[in-house]
């Protein structure tokens, strides 16, 4: 990081009054119990919250927006980013410092001017990648670059279902699927927690739509939404232990979901055992005095709420005797995430330096290798490693790789590499458009050394065409940008860039596209092309990563964990009125109720993406689990066993083809009441060229349960199950084995 990084001096003055007091304690007496590292979270916590004064407890569970935009000004001592809670200096309560992170460390409106961090590619390629120690070692990246700047809270974890491909978030998700989405999520939480940094999953719940989505509901039957958006987060909470929850800005069945007693209390606390804070999402409050009933624990950035205020609320609940027993479960939610995750015990302080920027580098280059989809290679197109003259054309590749917009974007290091015209405010959400600047282009020649590469932008098909035909090879790079706040009307690319696509496949045999989108695109031409390459939004590594997988260093292995319809009528809802309008940001924006509209997710209920697919026998463009490798793999011999309570699949890859690559094993669960198959288990295997191997892979016991409303929890559903070791969800030709499951 640059020597201007800009540490405030207020901050620093009350980091160094927090030291002294710590170590003037520690030199004159004991620590304070809650200061004890050996006692129990619930003990230290408990022991604090004895000593805390109503005002003391009553300035947690509400945080300020820390960046400045017209009047506002942000409060002393934040460092700059999302929200600060101020620091209780008398006990040594730090203060929150609470930055998005979704994709890496951001820099909203450049709160600390030219602070650029490490950004991972998107969801897709996360949870494409199908791997669950590097989408651990992901988060810990995230966590360590924002404890290095002083930040221990982040807005990390987004995983809300793909429910429908038009989604501006969706790059920001884990894909359609619950069980592989908690999953992800869950590992992600856990490797950004490891730096004693508190994790947050989010927008609980089913904030599956952009459109209208401060004011519409979102309805759907309690057991469709508990085995699928909820089960997602069930399964995160479980295996992540997130510090922090977000709840949405949508409702879900009529009720928004910060004053939501069913999601916040009943089931978060109630059928989970959630011991951590809810934290509304920026502006999300209509009604504060709801949101305290219902159990939300800490307002975000309150200054952005309309309706009656969140702390009004508090303060007049606190005065009554039962009142206060609220604000006490409130606080002690607060600093049970605060000290279980070691924000206490290991403060964060801004840093000077920038924090092993190669290694970090290298962790998001390994995830988007690990996450792009091969979608097509006819005749061998890729790898391109013999190719002599080769012509990369348009996407800005030879400036850098395009990222999602709105409260995920990370600022690169060095600025965008493509500057957008539109000023970036609150209001102009989700820009500005971002370029990392990271070009394939310089990757190509770099990992490509004897080839001759030429760079057109594209913009006069007929000049590229003439190009393209005396090169041995053509790349077109293809970006679509989508972000927060906004749907796509479709999933068409613009006319231009079909149009050059179509000239470059005319002119070349030896044509590769290479995508650069946030969700499934409409491809006209497809059958022309000798290859596309799904690159998603592919992070600050991207154009190292593609190069690597153009020039065949690395043989592509991920997996697509959204189905890409081939029409928007094979969807629930081909409709979606008012999508591509921009749907506010802070406050509220009345002019969404052109397109307030309530969202009947019981049309899928909880068959969302290859499950909807699957029960109405519609084939997809490209199904979930699909992407092709530079080798091909057999699947030999599938058995299940049951390992203790846990069913493990075992089975048995080989690598058919001439080099190493690695393969994604998928076991699909088909349940013996007829419900749409359910992703099971997977694993991923590096193969050398003629190695098999017998994969061991945990199936999820989820695959085999159903959520049962009398008993308010999950149970195992008693029957013989078909498990399928397949292609992808679409194929389920594969070995077989069966498996009868007792009822619980
Ligand atoms: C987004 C959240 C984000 C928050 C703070 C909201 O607009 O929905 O995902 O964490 O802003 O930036």
């Amino acid at each position: 990081m640059s020597s201007t990084y800009p540490v405030r001096k207020k901050h620093l003055v009350l980091a160094i009054g927090m030291a002294a007091f710590l170590t003037g304690s520690l030199a004159v007496a004991a620590p304070a119990p809650w200061q004890d590292r050996s006692a129990s979270t619930q003990d230290r916590v408990a022991a604090l919250m004895q000593r805390m004064t109503k005002a003391e407890k009553l300035s947690l569970v509400t945080s300020e927006l820390a960046m400045e935009f017209g009047n506002y000004k942000k409060p002393a001592g934040a460092i700059g980013s999302a929200a600060y809670v101020a620091a209780i200096g008398r006990l040594g309560v730090p203060a929150l410092q609470i930055s998005d992170a979704g994709l890496g460390v951001t820099n909203p409106v450049n709160a600390r001017p030219g602070d650029g961090a490490t950004a991972l590619p998107a969801g897709q390629a996360q949870s494409g990648a199908f791997d669950l120690q590097l989408a651990r070692e992901g988060g810990a990246m995230i966590g360590a670059e924002a404890k290095h700047r002083g930040f221990n809270v982040l807005l990390a974890g987004g995983m809300d279902l793909v429910r429908d491909p038009r989604n501006g978030r969706n790059f920001e998700y884990m894909g359609e699927d619950p069980i592989l989405a908690g999953q992800i999520a869950a590992a992600e939480v856990a490797g950004v927690q490891s730096q004693h940094v508190i994790s947050t999953i989010k927008h609980y719940a089913v904030n599956s739509y952009e459109t209208g989505r401060m004011m519409s509901s979102m309805d759907m039957s309690v057991p469709a939404m508990q085995e699928s958006d909820l089960l997602a987060f069930r399964i995160a909470v479980e295996e992540g232990k997130p510090g922090s929850i977000m709840c949405s800005y949508n409702k879900v069945n009529a009720v928004y979901a910060c004053q939501n007693p069913y999601l916040l209390t009943d089931v978060l606390r109630g059928e989970w055992g959630y011991d951590g804070f809810v934290m509304s999402d920026w502006g999300a409050l209509s009604d504060g005095a709801a949101a305290v009933t219902a159990g939300l624990d800490q307002d975000s950035a309150s200054t952005l709420d309309r309706g009656p205020k969140f702390i009004d609320a508090m303060r007049k609940m606190a005065n009554r005797p039962e009142g206060e027993k609220v604000l006490d479960t409130k606080v002690r939610h607060i600093l049970t995430a605060m000290i279980a995750n070691g924000v206490f015990d290991d403060q964060a302080r801004p840093a000077e330096g920038d924090a092993e920027i190669a290694a970090h580098m290298a962790v998001a280059r390994r995830i988007e290798e690990e996450g792009a989809v091969l979608l097509r290679n006819e005749n061998a197109t890729l790898p391109l490693a013999s190719v002599k003259k080769i012509l990369v054309v348009g996407g800005h590749a030879d400036k850098g790789v395009i990222a999602g917009g709105g409260s995920s974007a990370v600022l690169p290091r060095g600025g965008s590499a493509v500057i957008d015209p539109v000023q970036p405010s609150l209001e102009t959400m989700p820009h500005p458009i971002v370029f990392e600047p990271n070009p394939p282009l310089d990757a190509l020649r770099k990992a490509m050394p004897g080839a001759k590469i030429v760079f057109n932008s594209g913009e006069n098909p007929r000049e590229v065409a003439e190009l393209a035909q005396k090169a041995d090879a053509v790349v077109v790079f293809v970006t679509k940008w989508q972000g927060e706040s906004l749907d796509a009307p479709d999933l068409e690319l613009t006319e231009a860039d079909n149009a050059l696509i179509e000239a470059v496949a005319q002119a070349n045999r030896k044509s590769v596209v290479v995508l650069e989108t946030g969700n499934p695109v409409v491809m006209p031409w497809f059958g022309k092309v000798g290859a596309v390459l799904e690159a998603w939004y592919p992070g600050s590594a991207g154009g190292e990563a593609i190069a690597n997988l153009l020039s065949g260093k690395v043989a592509p292995s991920g997996r697509l964990t959204t189905t890409w319809p081939k029409a928007l009528t094979d969807l629930p809802r081909p409709e979606l009125p008012g999508a591509g309008h921009h749907a506010g940001a802070f406050p509220f924006d009345k002019s969404n109720i052109a397109y307030l509209k309530n969202y009947d997710l019981n049309i899928e209920g909880a068959n969302v993406g290859y499950r909807w697919f699957a029960e109405r026998k519609i084939a997809p463009a490209f199904p979930f689990g699909f992407g092709l490798s530079y080798t091909q793999f057999s699947h030999d011999g599938l058995t299940v066993s049951m390992s203790g309570k846990t069913a493990v699949a075992h089975a048995k890859v080989t690598n058919t083809g001439k080099r190493v690559g690695d393969d994604i094993v998928q076991i699909y669960a088909h349940a013996p009441d007829g419900t749409p198959l359910r992703l099971a288990g997977y694993g991923r295997v590096t193969l050398a060229p003629g190695e098999s191997r017998i994969v061991d892979v945990p199936l999820s016991p989820y695959a085999t349960a159903r959520y049962d409303v009398a008993q308010k929890n999950w149970k195992q559903s008693a029957g013989t199950y078909r498990f399928v070791f397949a292609q992808n969800a679409a194929d389920q030709t594969g070995p077989s084995a069966s498996l009868s499951i007792d009822a619980e």
